[in-house]
């Protein structure tokens, strides 16, 4: 089968031809239509977690993916052949990931069917990116009134965020430069701030000067450097996704800080799946590639904009 793989952490990506895997006891193999690019791709490629789990190579690259279900093994309930699914891939263990013709899960692992309604790109887009916002937005426990800013609103994440946050009734700030901003609002944000000139701390504290109860910081990647924190209220809540708050600091500042490591749950998904099908969640498709644009893709993605979701249609 095609995939994009990579010989060695750090290594260029590189289309290659491999041996499809095979669906052991309790797995699918998946015929993928489509995979989605998250910035956690080439973070794994380069080894963001070599430090806990074996890694095989070459690897493929890649979480999320959408497909048809071309094979199951012996015991499989859940799902039948011919059964449209989608989810996440990654098995680096196993050098498998989404960047290929097949991949396999585990039955009960963060896979589910997804409505016909729903275009596979959509579908190959969600799993990774708004399930962390659905997990962001369930654990600050935004709730109607809630004031939450979202730094890196733009992006899949943010864009996710935006709108069940805005779901929720919150009043929702986005920052955005601004060719994003009317789409931003056009999600539910009820403000947005450019971040390429604007100061955000302190255009936030102009609108709310009392301070607002929850940071959503998707940007802000040194542990412990948070200058965000400096538009909450006492008791206001800042999450990062990238590992910045430092919990104890924070506290002791009267801020509860938290840093999410997101997992997603099958339940989750076929919730997600629902949401977007019921045009509750719009995704913004920024690039459709074709997987020998991949590596290139890869490069350009790691350094410029992303103003939405980049799919891959195998
Ligand atoms: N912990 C977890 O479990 C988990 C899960 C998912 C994602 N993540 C991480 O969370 C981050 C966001 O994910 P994503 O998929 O949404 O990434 P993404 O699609 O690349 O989006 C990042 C967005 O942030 C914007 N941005 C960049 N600099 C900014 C700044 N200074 N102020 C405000 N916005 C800024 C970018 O805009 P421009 O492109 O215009 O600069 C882009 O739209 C990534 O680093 C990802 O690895 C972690």
């Amino acid at each position: 089968m095609r995939a994009v793989a990579v010989r060695d952490f750090g290594a260029e990506p590189e289309l290659m031809e491999l041996p499809a895997p095979e669906a052991g006891p309790g797995e699918i193999l998946v015929r993928l239509r489509v995979a989605g690019i998250n910035p956690f791709d080439w973070k794994a490629a380069d080894g963001a977690m070599r430090d806990s789990v074996d890694h095989h190579f070459p690897m493929i690259m890649g979480s999320d993916g959408a497909g048809v279900v071309e094979r199951v093994g012996a015991g499989v309930s859940r799902f039948k052949v011919g059964d449209a699914v989608y989810g996440q891939f990654m098995r680096v263990q196993q050098g498998l990931g989404s960047y290929a013709d097949y991949a396999v899960a585990d039955e009960h692992g963060p896979v589910a069917k997804f409505p016909e309604g729903l275009p596979y790109t959509w579908a190959a887009a969600l799993p990774t990116a708004s399930s962390t916002a659905y997990n962001l937005v369930e654990t600050t426990k935004i709730e109607p009134g809630t004031v939450v800013l979202i730094n890196g609103a733009t992006g899949g994440v943010g864009q996710s965020a935006v709108q069940l946050a805005a779901n929720k009734g919150a009043h929702v700030i986005a920052t955005a430069d601004p060719d994003m901003s009317d789409y931003m609002l056009e999600l539910g944000a009820t403000e947005t701030i450019d971040f390429t000139r604007d100061s955000v701390i302190q255009d936030v504290l102009e609108s709310h000067p009392g301070g607002i109860d929850v940071v959503i910081d998707l940007v802000t990647h040194t542990r412990g450097d948070t200058p965000l924190v400096a538009v909450l209220r006492r008791g206001g809540i800042y999450i990062s996704t990238l590992g910045a708050a430092d919990p104890d600091a924070l506290a002791a500042i009267d801020i509860q800080g938290a840093n999410l490591y997101n997992r997603a749950t099958p339940e989750l998904l076929a919730l997600l799946a629902e949401l977007a099908d019921g045009g509750r969640l719009k995704v913004h498709i920024d690039h459709e590639i074709r997987l020998d644009d991949a590596p290139a893709t890869i490069t350009t993605l790691r350094t410029t904009h992303s103003n939405g979701k980049t799919v891959i249609i195998l």
